[in-house]
């Protein structure tokens, strides 16, 4: 039988996409679109959007390249195992020691960071539930959520106490229902950095409600102020944790992806989450198995590429501060890690509107602040300030620029 004389006549119904989905979004590539009728106009868009460091001037550290492709001429080309390769697990323990955290129950290794927020959402949470994440936020917890069909429950952070969790916030917001917490630190989209003494109030909170705690530290190497950076688990090792780190910003390899999670807390508490969760890692098989042969290499060799990645970082953040202080309706909480700035904006219109007008006119790409939550009545906007000095003192001066025709000063 043809394809042909199989079509039926009368138009085919529509696939409908689950309605879970409904609010699943990721602004960060949802702006693709907006690019690209401008690229299809002949302009080059500055991708101040997404934190890939590799599209600037970052290089991977040539050792953990080569760790990978001796695995794969070594045969390491099927499957391993679905927690991890024993010497990444082994390094993982080993980093997870130098981070002070001395109750680890588990350690597993998954595609990204972005896997692991998956598998522990997933392993928490029955329908009714529900996990207190960040306001703003790194936008994959809500859509791991949304996709989950699980209500959103979003806490804020303090725009006037440097971003720090408002714990009033969090205290209302917790229910007989609430499982878990998010705490994203250093954090994304604000690059700022939970203090000591916040981390205590929050495990004291966590005790109390008894719930487990994410705690997503994919950027604690790239501290730019000189403080240690400071694990959650490691000032409360009793309460159930899941420590989330990963390879694709501290060795700049975000398209190899590789994370992990590292399970601490009184063990009698975590263990039946714990085997949940390795449940789930056996049904997906396994992480990227070549990829893992870097794990060790990456963790225990040199680490002098990252006192060039926090020297450029250092620079940069210092320039984007100074054109945030000094540009009329911009203000900014200094980031303390990462390599994002988050922008409070005095406009007239939203931030969605500003930011496709800024791609269309201008042709500089940064994320609204309504993609990853603000209190309401304020705007924001994400720049991701990864490129050399010249190439983001051109973009500012394009952002002023836009500014001041589209708004006037303030
Ligand atoms: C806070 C945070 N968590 C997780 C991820 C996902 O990282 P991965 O590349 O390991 O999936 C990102 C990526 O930007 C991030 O910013």
């Amino acid at each position: 039988m043809t394809l042909t004389s199989m079509t039926p006549t009368s138009q085919a119904h529509e696939i409908s996409a689950a309605s879970r989905l409904e609010h699943v979004r990721y602004a960060i590539r949802d702006l693709a679109c907006v690019a690209d009728e401008v690229v299809k106009q002949g302009h080059k868009v500055l991708p101040l959007n997404v934190g890939d460091p590799l599209n600037f001037d970052f290089q991977t550290p040539p050792h953990i390249i080569e760790a990978v492709y001796k695995a794969m001429r070594d045969g390491k080309n099927g499957y391993s195992p679905s927690s991890g390769i024993p010497e990444a697990l082994q390094a993982i323990r080993g980093e997870a020691a130098r981070k002070g955290i001395t109750t680890v129950h588990d350690v597993f290794v998954t595609s990204g960071v972005s896997e692991t927020v998956d598998l522990c959402l997933s392993a928490l949470v029955n329908p009714g539930e529900d996990v207190l994440t960040p306001s703003p936020d790194y936008p994959l917890y809500s859509a791991v959520l949304c996709k989950l069909g699980i209500r959103l429950n979003a806490y804020d952070l303090n725009e006037d106490d440097a971003w720090q969790p408002e714990l009033a916030d969090i205290e209302r917001k917790v229910t007989p229902r609430t499982r878990g917490i998010v705490l994203i630190n250093p954090n994304n989209p604000t690059g700022s950095l939970c203090t000591r003494q916040m981390l205590e109030q929050v495990a004291e909170l966590a005790h109390r409600h008894n719930l487990i705690v994410f705690s997503d530290e994919i950027y604690d190497k790239l501290i730019l102020d000189g403080t240690p950076h400071i694990a959650f688990a490691s000032v409360a090792p009793d309460v159930p944790c899941v420590t989330f780190g990963g390879m694709s910003k501290n060795y700049l390899v975000p398209g190899w992806r590789i994370g992990w999670g590292i399970v601490s807390g009184d063990a009698a508490a975590v263990k039946a989450y714990t085997d949940g969760v390795n449940r789930l890692l056996r049904a997906r098989l396994c992480a990227n198995h070549p990829e893992q042969y870097a794990i060790k290499p990456a963790l225990e060799g040199p680490q002098d590429h990252l006192i060039e990645v926090q020297r450029k970082l250092r620079s940069r953040r210092d320039l984007t501060q100074k054109w945030c202080e000094s540009t009329p309706r911009v203000s900014c909480v200094a980031p303390r890690g990462a390599f994002y700035a988050y922008p409070r904006i005095d406009i007239p219109e939203s931030d969605e509107v500003f930011v496709k007008e800024l791609i269309r006119q201008k042709h500089v790409m940064v994320v609204h602040g309504s993609g990853f939550g603000q209190k309401p009545g304020t705007q924001h906007f994400r720049i991701v300030f990864l490129p050399d000095e010249k190439t983001l003192t051109k973009a500012y001066a394009g952002i002023a620029e836009f500014m001041r025709e589209r708004y006037g000063n303030a």
